[in-house]
């Protein structure tokens, strides 16, 4: 388990003890037990702690998995059981099953699937995550890139890609070290993409607000991009950063149609993939990678298993294979 998943299991099982302790100070325990296993409770309320079958489990790893490419384990029933009983209360549907064969009724673009990937996704994310590859992106490549348009007289405009980019703290961060650097006097000069299975994250995203908590690790330097509201203590992107990102919803699970990055951000979603998923989300950005360009993944995601489109510069550092 890494440090992500760690959290949110923390997370999520101190809330089911909140909700626990909710449950039994208004209704006591019995009320529980009286609600069989998987079957639910009329009127969009499940038992609080009441958990998804093993049956049910089976059915929507099964349709996670199909639609996301997230697997979703026996370990994690607990998990999926908390973040479905929240879809159910704000449905009003009674029951797993209910909630369940609803899903499986309605069109791929029915607003309900947009919900039901925000509920089951994990979301952790915070600005200048992993200062390495910061440091690489802002001293290495942007360096490099700076010194090759130089040379070669071009303008040609940066592309970055963060993939799976949550609230878009990811793209801000890039955004940070492209305004720090002083080569790209124009927005037409840059075009970073955040991109999110979960609509949700991604209207957060465009609004480039962020938490104390998400802003713990920028660096002081980078501060004078956000303008800090005083009385919420949250802090705003300013429009240097605003007009070099764009955010909009896009499953891993298909191809992405866009001209070639030079540097896509892929951290913190594969590691929740099976292999075959894995395969399928890199056989769809590999070709969205220019060749020489460089993708930026956690050292756990399994990148180097999983497609021969790239050679490993870093633990966490690929570059595309040319030819
Ligand atoms: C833990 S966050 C990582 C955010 C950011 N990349 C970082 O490292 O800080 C994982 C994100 O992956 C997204 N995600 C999961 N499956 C996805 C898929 N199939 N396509 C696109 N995004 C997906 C989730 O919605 C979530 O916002």
């Amino acid at each position: 388990m890494n440090t992500d998943q760690a959290a949110l299991t923390c997370r999520e099982s101190s809330l089911a003890s909140d909700s626990r302790k909710k449950h039994f100070r208004v209704s006591g325990p019995t009320a529980c037990a009286a609600a069989s296993p998987g079957a639910g409770v009329q009127g969009g309320g499940l038992c609080p702690v009441e958990q998804v079958s093993d049956a049910q489990l089976a059915r929507y790893a099964t349709v996670i998995r199909e639609r996301t490419g997230i697997h979703v384990s026996h370990q994690k029933k607990l998990l999926l059981s908390n973040r479905l009983r929240r879809r159910l209360s704000e449905t009003g549907i009674a029951s797993f099953d209910a909630y369940y064969r609803h899903l499986s009724a309605i069109p791929s673009h029915d607003a309900e699937w947009d919900k039901f990937f925000q509920a089951i996704t994990t979301h952790e994310t915070y600005l200048f995550r992993d200062d390495n590859h910061w440091k690489w992106f802002s001293d290495v490549f942007l360096r490099d890139h700076v010194a090759a348009r130089r040379a070669s007289g071009t303008t040609r405009c940066l592309r970055v890609w963060s993939a799976a980019c949550s609230t878009g703290d990811e793209a801000y961060t890039i955004a940070c070290c492209v305004a720090a650097n002083h080569a790209f006097p124009s927005p037409r000069h840059v075009d970073i993409l955040g991109t999110d299975i979960a609509a949700g994250e991604i209207e957060r995203a465009k609004q480039g607000l962020f938490g104390p908590r998400a802003m713990r690790l920028v660096p002081k330097e980078y501060l004078r991009y956000f303008e800090k509201d005083e009385h919420t203590g949250n802090w705003a992107a300013r429009p240097i950063l605003r007009r070099q990102v764009r955010f909009e919803c896009h499953n891993l699970m298909h191809r992405l149609t866009a001209m070639p990055f030079d540097v896509v951000f892929l951290k913190n979603v594969l590691i929740y993939f099976d292999i075959e998923s894995k395969r399928r989300a890199l056989s769809n950005i590999a070709p969205l990678v220019r060749p020489g360009g460089f993708l930026v993944a956690g050292a756990a995601e399994g990148v180097a298993g999983a497609t021969d489109a790239f050679r490993r510069v870093e633990p966490w550092l690929y570059q595309r294979v040319v030819g």
